[in-house]
């Protein structure tokens, strides 16, 4: 029997052979064909994704089988030393177009980019309200960064509509200007009305332009224990997905088993993400991103799955993640289904996490002016950002005269760290120590 099958294989892995390489050329012929289309890409360096490896510098490189290994290298070492931007979704619901605006204004930077977002549930008043502040506002007109989102998505609580208003936004940040004119940021930052900064964006943009560009920030396990029961296995369906006006969730009454496609990991809603990852989740060239958000709109609270779940289980991401959602939120003992609310009393702890974000404030707390004035130096009134290097005439910023002197944008490259980037380094370095980042990154607890 083995002697007889050996020349029928030989012949068919000639055949194979045959196959691979018409196809191979085939590939390649299409590759070139990507990377001289005018198809509009996302940004000025996205060429690198259809160019990997280069085919000038190694002639004799055979043009790679599938196409992911050639789409999805490795990010560039950036070779940029300007500091990092980053592309900020501010979201909120009925209510919270006054905390947004405070929100906004103590995040400012003229180098970064802002979205707001408010829910349908809040009333098309409020989101022409907000688009007539930043419109009239004489600093956010001018610098022209901010957009509020005109065609508010209807999002259902725990919903996978919260997790595909924020793939709206990242899709819009990538988009930029339009037709792809855009995506000049390094990470995109998911915040709620209800968060603030406990760090200036100076203090951000030092530290962080000291890391890889490609790190993500995601708080993640793969230990869901109770969450197998209570989260994967109930089916549910989303009304916002297909309705006009907002219904509740329901389940399905049948349950279905836990994925043995990809591991599932669960975690903070709320993270940093890198624009190559933002990239993969949007572009979708592997198919991951596309099947587990597929997966992802009949599960509860999709928000706190979906994202971990790609990057722990995208071969390319898993060694970028680190285990952090940088955020300082407080949970009650036991723990409540919402964190407790933030005062003065939680001040000593909350700048001792070294977090450059906490959440979730009450509208107007003394805590937050008491951040205002003692960690942003943002003074002079409810209208003003947070002054930093970049205001003309940043020599007299911290006098009193803020207001005056951040009207004007100088030179949005100088930076300015304070004590905040001291917190703020501790944190990190701590986060990617060697006992903490490898150890921690995507592991694969076992099933109990
Ligand atoms: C993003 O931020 C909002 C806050 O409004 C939050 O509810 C949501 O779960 C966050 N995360 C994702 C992945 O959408
Ligand atoms: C998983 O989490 C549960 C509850 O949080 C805990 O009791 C259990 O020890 C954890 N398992 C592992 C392997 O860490
Ligand atoms: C990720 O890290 C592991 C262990 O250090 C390494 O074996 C693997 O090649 C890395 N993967 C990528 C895509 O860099
Ligand atoms: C800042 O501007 C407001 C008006 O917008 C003004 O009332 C206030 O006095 C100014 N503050 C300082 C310190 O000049």
């Amino acid at each position: 029997m083995e002697s007889a099958a050996c020349p029928a294989r030989a012949a068919a892995a000639v055949d194979l052979r045959w196959l691979l390489s018409v196809a191979a050329g085939g590939l390649f012929a299409l590759l070139l064909l990507l990377t001289i289309s005018p198809f509009p890409f996302p940004s000025s360096s996205s060429p690198r994704f259809f160019l990997s490896p280069t085919p000038s510098s190694s002639p004799r490189t055979l043009p790679p089988l599938f196409v992911e290994s050639t789409l999805s290298g490795p990010a560039p070492p950036s070779t940029t030393t300007s500091p990092p931007r980053f592309a900020y979704l501010i979201s909120g619901s009925a209510g919270d177009a006054g905390m947004m605006r405070r929100c906004l204004l103590a995040l400012y930077h003229p180098r970064n980019r802002y979205i707001l977002h408010l829910d349908a549930e809040a009333p098309d008043a409020d989101r022409a309200g907000l688009a007539a502040y930043v419109a009239a506002h004489p600093l956010l007109s001018k610098t022209g960064n901010v957009r509020v989102v005109e065609k508010a998505n209807l999002v259902t609580y725990r919903g996978p509509t919260m997790v595909t208003t924020t793939l709206h936004a990242a899709a819009a940040f990538l988009w930029g200007e339009g037709r792809g004119r855009g995506a000049d940021w390094d990470w995109f930052i998911n915040l709620s009305a209800s968060d603030y900064p406990l760090v200036t964006q100076d203090d951000l943009m030092h530290v962080f332009s000291k890391l890889p560009r490609d790190l993500n920030f995601i708080d993640h396990t793969s230990n869901i224990s109770w969450k197998a029961f209570a989260r994967a296995m109930p089916v549910i369906i989303d009304p916002a997905l297909y309705m006009k006006t907002k219904g509740d969730l329901f389940w399905v009454p049948e349950r279905r088993s836990l994925p043995t496609a990809f591991k599932l990991f669960t975690g903070s809603a709320w993270m940093v993400l890198s624009r190559p990852f933002v990239e993969y989740l949007i572009w979708g060239w592997d198919n991951l991103p596309r099947t587990v958000l597929m997966y992802y709109a009949n599960f509860i609270s999709s928000p706190e799955g979906y994202f971990h779940t790609v990057a722990c289980n995208a071969e390319e991401f898993r060694n970028t993640t680190v285990n952090s959602d940088l955020h300082y939120i407080s949970w009650d003992n036991p723990p409540m289904q919402h964190p407790h609310h933030l005062t003065l009393a939680d001040w000593d702890a909350m700048l001792a996490s070294g977090a450059p974000f906490a959440r979730k404030f009450p509208r107007d707390d003394p805590v937050l002016d008491r951040i205002d004035a003692e960690v942003l130096a943002r003074r002079g009134g409810a209208d003003v950002v947070a002054p930093g290097g970049w205001c003309a005439g940043a020599g007299e910023v911290g006098n009193g005269k803020s207001n005056e002197t951040c009207a004007a944008v100088g030179d949005a490259a100088v930076v300015r760290p304070g004590p905040g980037a001291e917190r703020l380094q501790g944190l990190v370095s701590s986060l990617l120590s060697e006992e903490n980042f490898r150890p921690k990154q995507c592991v694969v607890e076992e099933e109990n």
